[in-house]
């Protein structure tokens, strides 16, 4: 099986979370995109749908899955029933790296607002620990070498994403070579750096399910 064909599997496998009646959060990405496109034959079941990027509620609206701005879905509903999103890396305790796409910080509000995150991954995205991946920060420009200088001195390689501007207006620096023993304390401890917007840990929104696609079909990860 290729790695498309075991996106698309947890991309249909991720349908058995939706639920009727509901609004549901979308995430980005190529996993992501495999999930709109299944979701688009349940899209008169669902009330609609949350996005966490402008690419996702492109492909969304696409599909004629209404795409609802997650401040009016709140005041219809107390959160949404559930986020579903991929992303660059898993660690056992279902820490999550996210950011590839640079859309880590509407991801994880998103991911926030959902009573549950189900992540559709491919096996490749498997680690004992995060840093394999270059950890994304999102961050306002004036404080680029602030925080590129807080990653060099947590022994980290900062590279700033070059030509890319997130759907907020703001900066992505990836960060090679972290080595991650405590996803929480770095999680935390990078969003405390003034202009900051976050950084693609997902520890405090980590997954509760985890799909992972495999040769030989689907392993549910809790
Ligand atoms: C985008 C993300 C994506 O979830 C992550 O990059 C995984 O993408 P893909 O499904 O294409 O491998 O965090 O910001």
């Amino acid at each position: 099986m290729t790695q498309d064909e075991m996106k698309k599997k947890v991309a249909e496998a991720a349908l058995a979370y939706v639920k009727a009646g509901t609004i549901v959060g979308v995430g980005t990405g190529s996993t992501a995109n495999m999930f709109i496109d299944a979701l688009a034959g349940m899209k008169d079941e669902i009330v609609g749908a949350v996005a966490s990027s402008e690419a996702t509620a492109a492909r969304l609206a696409g599909h004629g899955i209404p795409v609802m701005d997650l401040n009016e879905a709140l005041t219809r509903v107390d959160s949404l029933s559930v986020y579903i999103d991929g992303a660059d890396e898993f660690d056992p305790g279902l820490n999550l790296t996210k950011g590839g796409g640079g859309a880590l910080t509407r991801e994880k509000i998103v991911a926030a607002a959902s009573d549950s995150f189900v992540c559709i991954v491919d096996e490749s995205k498997k680690v004992e620990h995060l840093g394999a991946f270059p950890l994304p920060i999102e961050v306002i420009p004036m404080a680029r070498e602030l925080v590129a200088a807080v990653a060099s001195k947590l022994g980290g390689t900062p590279v700033l994403r070059s030509g890319f501007t997130t759907d907020n207006g703001n900066l992505i620096i990836d960060v090679h070579g972290l080595k991650v023993t405590d996803a929480r304390a770095l999680e935390d401890h990078l969003n405390s750096v003034p202009g900051v917007v976050t950084n693609g840990i997902f520890s405090h929104q980590g997954a509760d399910v985890v799909l992972m696609g495999t040769p030989s079909g689907v392993e549910t990860i809790r």
